[in-house]
Protein backbone atom coordinates (compact mmCIF):
# COMPACT_ATOMS: atom_id res chain seq x y z
CA UNK A 1 0.00 0.00 0.00
CA UNK A 2 1.46 3.77 -1.12
CA UNK A 3 1.16 6.94 1.11
CA UNK A 4 -1.10 9.63 -0.13
CA UNK A 5 0.49 11.57 -1.58
CA UNK A 6 -0.77 15.03 -0.27
CA UNK A 7 2.64 16.50 1.09
CA UNK A 8 5.58 17.70 -0.57
CA UNK A 9 8.54 16.79 1.70
CA UNK A 10 12.37 17.21 2.39
CA UNK A 11 13.75 14.20 1.86
CA UNK A 12 15.14 13.49 5.26
CA UNK A 13 14.32 11.13 7.87
CA UNK A 14 14.14 12.54 11.12
CA UNK A 15 14.86 10.10 14.04
CA UNK A 16 15.51 11.40 16.81
CA UNK A 17 14.70 14.65 18.97
CA UNK A 18 16.09 16.24 21.82
CA UNK A 19 15.53 19.76 23.30
CA UNK A 20 15.80 21.94 19.64
CA UNK A 21 17.94 19.83 18.26
CA UNK A 22 16.61 16.90 15.34
CA UNK A 23 19.13 13.77 14.23
CA UNK A 24 18.42 12.12 10.94
CA UNK A 25 19.02 8.67 10.53
CA UNK A 26 22.56 8.93 9.17
CA UNK A 27 23.02 10.43 13.08
CA UNK A 28 23.33 14.31 11.01
CA UNK A 29 22.60 16.66 13.53
CA UNK A 30 19.51 19.62 12.87
CA UNK A 31 18.95 22.49 14.61
CA UNK A 32 14.95 23.28 14.60
CA UNK A 33 13.74 26.57 14.55
CA UNK A 34 10.23 25.45 12.99
CA UNK A 35 9.21 22.65 15.55
CA UNK A 36 7.39 20.84 13.56
CA UNK A 37 4.59 23.45 12.31
CA UNK A 38 4.64 25.06 15.68
CA UNK A 39 4.04 22.13 17.58
CA UNK A 40 7.05 21.82 19.91
CA UNK A 41 6.55 24.04 22.68
CA UNK A 42 9.01 22.83 25.32
CA UNK A 43 11.81 20.75 23.33
CA UNK A 44 12.11 17.90 21.62
CA UNK A 45 11.37 14.91 24.15
CA UNK A 46 11.20 17.04 27.56
CA UNK A 47 12.47 14.66 30.30
CA UNK A 48 9.56 15.46 32.20
CA UNK A 49 6.79 15.25 29.22
CA UNK A 50 8.62 11.76 28.31
CA UNK A 51 8.11 10.48 32.27
CA UNK A 52 4.78 12.03 32.52
CA UNK A 53 3.63 9.78 29.16
CA UNK A 54 5.38 7.05 30.07
CA UNK A 55 3.75 6.64 33.49
CA UNK A 56 0.46 6.96 32.25
CA UNK A 57 0.87 4.45 29.04
CA UNK A 58 1.84 1.89 31.95
CA UNK A 59 -1.22 3.18 34.18
CA UNK A 60 -4.15 3.73 31.81
CA UNK A 61 -3.94 5.19 27.92
CA UNK A 62 -7.65 5.54 27.36
CA UNK A 63 -10.86 5.55 28.59
CA UNK A 64 -13.83 7.31 27.29
CA UNK A 65 -15.87 10.27 28.06
CA UNK A 66 -18.27 8.34 30.01
CA UNK A 67 -16.51 8.20 33.02
CA UNK A 68 -14.47 11.34 35.63
CA UNK A 69 -11.33 11.43 33.83
CA UNK A 70 -9.19 13.21 36.66
CA UNK A 71 -7.00 14.45 34.68
CA UNK A 72 -9.36 16.68 32.40
CA UNK A 73 -9.86 18.39 35.88
CA UNK A 74 -6.22 18.76 36.82
CA UNK A 75 -5.47 20.23 33.17
CA UNK A 76 -8.45 22.39 33.34
CA UNK A 77 -7.05 23.97 36.74
CA UNK A 78 -3.64 24.23 35.80
CA UNK A 79 -4.49 26.06 32.07
CA UNK A 80 -7.34 28.23 34.01
CA UNK A 81 -4.10 29.05 36.41
CA UNK A 82 -1.68 29.57 33.46
CA UNK A 83 -3.62 31.84 30.80
CA UNK A 84 -5.37 33.61 33.60
CA UNK A 85 -8.80 32.42 32.62
CA UNK A 86 -9.88 30.34 35.95
CA UNK A 87 -13.24 31.27 35.18
CA UNK A 88 -13.27 29.63 31.77
CA UNK A 89 -14.72 26.18 30.88
CA UNK A 90 -12.51 23.48 28.71
CA UNK A 91 -13.67 21.16 26.03
CA UNK A 92 -11.17 19.09 25.04
CA UNK A 93 -10.34 17.31 21.41
CA UNK A 94 -7.30 16.17 19.28
CA UNK A 95 -6.50 19.35 16.83
CA UNK A 96 -6.24 22.52 15.94
CA UNK A 97 -9.52 22.09 13.12
CA UNK A 98 -11.76 19.92 15.52
CA UNK A 99 -11.21 23.10 18.10
CA UNK A 100 -11.86 25.85 15.19
CA UNK A 101 -14.83 23.66 14.25
CA UNK A 102 -16.40 22.74 17.83
CA UNK A 103 -15.76 26.90 18.68
CA UNK A 104 -17.91 27.93 15.82
CA UNK A 105 -20.73 25.86 16.48
CA UNK A 106 -20.50 26.18 19.63
CA UNK A 107 -21.27 29.95 18.92
CA UNK A 108 -23.81 29.30 16.58
CA UNK A 109 -25.56 27.17 19.32
CA UNK A 110 -25.27 30.40 21.23
CA UNK A 111 -26.66 32.87 19.47
CA UNK A 112 -28.84 31.08 17.05
CA UNK A 113 -27.05 32.42 14.05
CA UNK A 114 -24.97 31.24 10.84
CA UNK A 115 -22.75 33.84 9.65
CA UNK A 116 -19.10 34.25 10.53
CA UNK A 117 -16.75 36.95 10.16
CA UNK A 118 -12.99 35.85 8.99
CA UNK A 119 -10.06 37.49 7.96
CA UNK A 120 -8.09 37.15 4.58
CA UNK A 121 -5.12 34.89 4.96
CA UNK A 122 -6.01 33.64 7.77
CA UNK A 123 -6.10 29.92 8.49
CA UNK A 124 -8.15 27.74 10.67
CA UNK A 125 -7.92 24.13 9.36
CA UNK A 126 -9.47 21.57 7.17
CA UNK A 127 -12.40 20.46 8.59
CA UNK A 128 -16.10 21.52 6.99
CA UNK A 129 -16.75 24.90 8.90
CA UNK A 130 -12.51 25.46 9.73
CA UNK A 131 -11.89 25.45 6.06
CA UNK A 132 -14.71 27.53 4.91
CA UNK A 133 -13.52 30.44 7.29
CA UNK A 134 -9.96 29.48 5.84
CA UNK A 135 -8.68 32.21 3.06
CA UNK A 136 -7.38 29.74 0.76
CA UNK A 137 -10.23 28.33 -2.07
CA UNK A 138 -7.89 25.77 -3.29
CA UNK A 139 -8.35 23.93 0.52
CA UNK A 140 -12.31 24.44 0.11
CA UNK A 141 -13.73 21.45 -1.87
CA UNK A 142 -17.21 22.16 -2.89
CA UNK A 143 -19.08 20.67 -0.34
CA UNK A 144 -17.66 22.81 2.21
CA UNK A 145 -18.67 26.36 -0.12
CA UNK A 146 -20.88 27.99 2.41
CA UNK A 147 -22.18 31.33 1.98
CA UNK A 148 -21.89 32.07 5.51
CA UNK A 149 -18.92 33.27 6.09
CA UNK A 150 -17.84 36.72 5.20
CA UNK A 151 -14.17 37.63 4.74
CA UNK A 152 -12.51 41.40 5.62
CA UNK A 153 -8.91 43.03 5.51
CA UNK A 154 -7.43 42.17 8.70
CA UNK A 155 -6.85 45.15 11.11
CA UNK A 156 -9.62 47.00 8.63
CA UNK A 157 -11.80 48.50 12.00
CA UNK A 158 -13.85 50.30 9.03
CA UNK A 159 -14.49 47.26 7.38
CA UNK A 160 -15.61 45.10 10.39
CA UNK A 161 -17.65 47.98 11.87
CA UNK A 162 -19.38 48.55 8.40
CA UNK A 163 -20.09 44.11 8.32
CA UNK A 164 -21.55 44.61 11.56
CA UNK A 165 -23.59 47.77 10.50
CA UNK A 166 -25.20 46.21 7.78
CA UNK A 167 -25.70 42.28 8.89
CA UNK A 168 -24.30 42.53 12.82
CA UNK A 169 -28.04 40.43 13.75
CA UNK A 170 -26.84 37.81 12.02
CA UNK A 171 -23.54 37.48 12.85
CA UNK A 172 -22.80 34.54 15.07
CA UNK A 173 -19.01 34.96 15.37
CA UNK A 174 -15.64 36.46 14.47
CA UNK A 175 -12.73 34.47 14.18
CA UNK A 176 -9.34 35.81 14.19
CA UNK A 177 -6.12 34.66 14.71
CA UNK A 178 -3.65 37.15 17.30
CA UNK A 179 -0.81 36.84 15.14
CA UNK A 180 -1.57 35.26 11.40
CA UNK A 181 0.76 31.94 10.77
CA UNK A 182 0.49 30.19 7.39
CA UNK A 183 -0.84 33.66 6.22
CA UNK A 184 2.37 35.10 6.48
CA UNK A 185 3.09 36.27 10.10
CA UNK A 186 0.98 39.49 10.34
CA UNK A 187 -0.03 40.89 13.84
CA UNK A 188 -3.34 42.43 15.14
CA UNK A 189 -2.78 45.42 16.16
CA UNK A 190 -4.42 46.20 19.57
CA UNK A 191 -6.89 48.57 18.39
CA UNK A 192 -8.23 46.34 15.84
CA UNK A 193 -8.42 43.40 18.64
CA UNK A 194 -10.57 46.04 20.73
CA UNK A 195 -12.54 46.95 18.39
CA UNK A 196 -13.88 42.44 17.36
CA UNK A 197 -14.52 42.79 21.24
CA UNK A 198 -16.51 46.24 21.31
CA UNK A 199 -18.68 44.64 17.92
CA UNK A 200 -19.01 41.70 19.39
CA UNK A 201 -20.65 42.83 22.30
CA UNK A 202 -22.80 45.60 21.29
CA UNK A 203 -24.55 42.72 18.26
CA UNK A 204 -24.35 39.77 20.39
CA UNK A 205 -22.03 37.97 18.37
CA UNK A 206 -18.91 35.49 19.98
CA UNK A 207 -15.14 36.46 19.65
CA UNK A 208 -13.11 33.11 18.87
CA UNK A 209 -9.47 33.65 19.19
CA UNK A 210 -7.77 31.33 17.18
CA UNK A 211 -4.83 30.66 19.41
CA UNK A 212 -4.02 27.34 17.60
CA UNK A 213 -0.55 28.60 16.40
CA UNK A 214 0.18 31.99 17.93
CA UNK A 215 -1.31 30.83 21.27
CA UNK A 216 0.50 28.54 24.19
CA UNK A 217 2.74 31.22 25.19
CA UNK A 218 4.28 31.35 21.65
CA UNK A 219 3.92 35.42 22.07
CA UNK A 220 5.54 35.62 25.36
CA UNK A 221 2.07 36.18 26.57
CA UNK A 222 -0.36 32.81 26.88
CA UNK A 223 -2.74 33.67 24.28
CA UNK A 224 -1.12 36.77 21.69
CA UNK A 225 -4.65 38.13 21.25
CA UNK A 226 -4.65 39.32 25.14
CA UNK A 227 -2.28 41.96 24.47
CA UNK A 228 -5.24 44.03 23.45
CA UNK A 229 -6.40 43.88 27.17
CA UNK A 230 -9.74 42.10 26.80
CA UNK A 231 -10.58 38.56 26.65
CA UNK A 232 -12.07 36.39 23.68
CA UNK A 233 -15.20 34.42 24.13
CA UNK A 234 -13.59 31.23 22.98
CA UNK A 235 -9.69 30.62 22.50
CA UNK A 236 -9.29 27.44 20.40
CA UNK A 237 -5.35 25.90 21.18
CA UNK A 238 -3.83 23.08 19.83
CA UNK A 239 -0.15 22.73 18.26
CA UNK A 240 1.69 23.53 21.55
CA UNK A 241 -0.50 22.16 23.92
CA UNK A 242 0.73 18.34 23.73
CA UNK A 243 4.32 19.30 22.66
CA UNK A 244 3.92 17.00 19.97
CA UNK A 245 1.18 14.74 21.45
CA UNK A 246 -1.98 15.40 19.74
CA UNK A 247 -4.37 17.63 21.83
CA UNK A 248 -6.51 20.48 21.20
CA UNK A 249 -8.90 22.33 23.05
CA UNK A 250 -11.22 24.96 23.84
CA UNK A 251 -11.67 27.70 26.50
CA UNK A 252 -14.91 28.57 26.79
CA UNK A 253 -16.51 32.26 28.58
CA UNK A 254 -18.80 31.64 31.43
CA UNK A 255 -21.43 33.26 30.30
CA UNK A 256 -21.44 30.26 27.53
CA UNK A 257 -23.82 27.48 28.84
CA UNK A 258 -22.73 24.04 28.17
CA UNK A 259 -25.94 21.61 27.77
CA UNK A 260 -25.52 17.66 27.31
CA UNK A 261 -24.84 16.65 24.00
CA UNK A 262 -24.12 19.74 22.41
CA UNK A 263 -20.23 18.88 21.96
CA UNK A 264 -18.82 15.68 21.70
CA UNK A 265 -15.77 13.40 20.65
CA UNK A 266 -14.67 9.84 21.12
CA UNK A 267 -10.70 10.48 21.94
CA UNK A 268 -11.02 13.76 22.59
CA UNK A 269 -9.63 14.20 26.53
CA UNK A 270 -7.99 10.99 26.40
CA UNK A 271 -6.14 10.23 29.24
CA UNK A 272 -2.52 10.16 27.72
CA UNK A 273 -3.36 13.20 26.13
CA UNK A 274 -3.93 15.17 29.45
CA UNK A 275 -0.70 13.98 30.97
CA UNK A 276 1.04 15.45 27.94
CA UNK A 277 -0.64 18.72 28.18
CA UNK A 278 0.23 18.52 31.79
CA UNK A 279 3.52 18.62 31.35
CA UNK A 280 3.81 21.23 28.97
CA UNK A 281 1.85 23.47 31.46
CA UNK A 282 4.11 22.75 34.16
CA UNK A 283 7.02 22.99 32.39
CA UNK A 284 6.05 26.34 31.07
CA UNK A 285 5.42 27.45 34.56
CA UNK A 286 8.55 26.15 36.35
CA UNK A 287 11.30 26.75 33.50
CA UNK A 288 9.27 30.45 33.04
CA UNK A 289 9.11 29.71 29.16
CA UNK A 290 6.95 33.23 28.77
CA UNK A 291 9.74 35.15 29.78
CA UNK A 292 12.17 32.87 28.39
CA UNK A 293 10.18 33.24 24.53
CA UNK A 294 10.53 36.98 24.96
CA UNK A 295 13.85 37.66 26.20
CA UNK A 296 15.12 34.96 22.97
CA UNK A 297 12.20 36.50 20.98
CA UNK A 298 14.13 39.72 21.46
CA UNK A 299 17.54 38.26 20.88
CA UNK A 300 16.47 37.07 17.41
CA UNK A 301 14.72 39.95 16.38
CA UNK A 302 17.52 42.33 17.29
CA UNK A 303 20.27 39.64 15.47
CA UNK A 304 18.14 39.57 12.39
CA UNK A 305 17.66 43.28 11.75
CA UNK A 306 21.31 43.48 11.76
CA UNK A 307 22.02 41.79 8.48
CA UNK A 308 20.97 42.07 5.04
CA UNK A 309 18.43 40.27 2.50
CA UNK A 310 15.87 40.84 5.37
CA UNK A 311 12.36 42.68 4.08
CA UNK A 312 9.48 43.38 6.51
CA UNK A 313 11.02 41.39 9.81
CA UNK A 314 7.83 41.34 11.94
CA UNK A 315 6.25 38.59 14.49
CA UNK A 316 5.95 38.92 18.46
CA UNK A 317 7.89 36.73 20.89
CA UNK A 318 9.05 33.63 18.98
CA UNK A 319 7.12 33.65 16.24
CA UNK A 320 9.01 35.66 13.47
CA UNK A 321 8.57 36.01 9.54
CA UNK A 322 9.79 37.90 7.10
CA UNK A 323 10.74 38.11 3.17
CA UNK A 324 13.75 37.84 1.74
CA UNK A 325 15.36 40.01 -0.98
CA UNK A 326 15.55 38.50 -4.19
CA UNK A 327 19.51 37.34 -4.18
CA UNK A 328 18.22 35.67 -1.11
CA UNK A 329 14.86 34.23 -1.91
CA UNK A 330 16.11 30.61 -1.24
CA UNK A 331 17.95 31.39 1.92
CA UNK A 332 15.81 28.17 3.65
CA UNK A 333 17.03 26.07 1.60
CA UNK A 334 20.64 27.13 2.17
CA UNK A 335 20.11 27.15 5.68
CA UNK A 336 18.98 23.56 5.65
CA UNK A 337 21.65 21.89 3.05
CA UNK A 338 24.09 24.06 4.17
CA UNK A 339 24.02 24.41 7.61
CA UNK A 340 21.29 22.03 8.76
CA UNK A 341 18.56 24.02 10.00
CA UNK A 342 14.79 23.70 9.58
CA UNK A 343 12.22 27.30 9.02
CA UNK A 344 9.39 27.21 7.83
CA UNK A 345 7.83 29.24 5.02
CA UNK A 346 4.55 30.55 4.37
CA UNK A 347 3.52 31.57 0.83
CA UNK A 348 4.57 33.60 -1.35
CA UNK A 349 8.10 33.60 -0.17
CA UNK A 350 7.58 34.38 3.36
CA UNK A 351 10.61 32.24 6.04
CA UNK A 352 8.23 31.48 9.11
CA UNK A 353 10.78 31.03 12.74
CA UNK A 354 8.49 28.84 15.42
CA UNK A 355 11.64 27.36 17.61
CA UNK A 356 10.77 25.75 20.89
CA UNK A 357 9.83 28.19 23.64
CA UNK A 358 12.81 26.58 25.67
CA UNK A 359 15.72 27.81 22.95
CA UNK A 360 18.48 29.28 24.39
CA UNK A 361 20.93 31.61 24.14
CA UNK A 362 23.50 29.34 22.23
CA UNK A 363 20.95 28.18 19.62
CA UNK A 364 20.13 31.68 19.09
CA UNK A 365 23.22 32.39 18.70
CA UNK A 366 24.21 29.66 16.76
CA UNK A 367 21.52 30.62 14.42
CA UNK A 368 22.21 34.22 14.05
CA UNK A 369 25.46 33.05 12.96
CA UNK A 370 24.63 30.65 10.57
CA UNK A 371 22.24 32.74 8.41
CA UNK A 372 24.60 35.37 8.52
CA UNK A 373 27.18 33.37 6.23
CA UNK A 374 24.39 32.68 4.10
CA UNK A 375 22.59 35.99 3.53
CA UNK A 376 23.89 37.30 0.09
CA UNK A 377 24.44 41.06 0.13
CA UNK A 378 23.32 43.12 -2.39
CA UNK A 379 25.59 46.06 -4.03
CA UNK A 380 22.82 49.10 -2.62
CA UNK A 381 23.44 46.94 0.98
CA UNK A 382 26.91 46.79 0.91
CA UNK A 383 27.36 50.58 0.31
CA UNK A 384 24.47 51.32 3.02
CA UNK A 385 26.57 48.70 5.77
CA UNK A 386 30.03 50.47 4.71
CA UNK A 387 31.19 46.07 3.21
C1 LIG B 1 -4.04 29.27 13.19
C2 LIG B 1 -4.35 27.82 12.91
N1 LIG B 1 -5.58 27.36 13.17
C3 LIG B 1 -5.89 26.07 12.94
C4 LIG B 1 -4.98 25.18 12.43
C5 LIG B 1 -5.36 23.76 12.18
O1 LIG B 1 -4.73 22.91 13.09
P1 LIG B 1 -4.63 21.33 12.82
O2 LIG B 1 -3.68 21.15 11.69
O3 LIG B 1 -4.13 20.78 14.12
O4 LIG B 1 -5.99 20.87 12.49
C6 LIG B 1 -3.69 25.63 12.14
C7 LIG B 1 -2.70 24.71 11.56
O5 LIG B 1 -1.68 25.08 11.05
C8 LIG B 1 -3.36 26.99 12.38
O6 LIG B 1 -2.15 27.48 12.12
Amino acid sequence: MKLFDVYPINQIEISKGKGSFVWDKNGVEYLDMYGGHAVISIGHCHPHWVRKLQHQTETLAFYSNSIIIALQEELADLLGKISKKEDYQLFLVNSGAEANENALKLASFHTGRKKVVAFKKGFHGRTSLAVAATDNPALVAPINETDNIIFSDLNDIEALTDIFKNQGDKIAAVIVEGIQGIGGIHVCTDEFLLAIRSLCDQYGSVYIADSVQCGYGRSGIFYAHDSAGVNADIYTMAKGMGNGFPIGGISIAPDLKPKHGMLGTTFGGNHLACAAAIAVLEVIRDENLLENTIKMGALLMKGLSQLPGINNLRGKGLMIGWDPDEPNKDIRSKLLNNQHIFTGSAKPNVVRLLPSLAINENECNQFLSAISQELQVTKDEAIHIGA
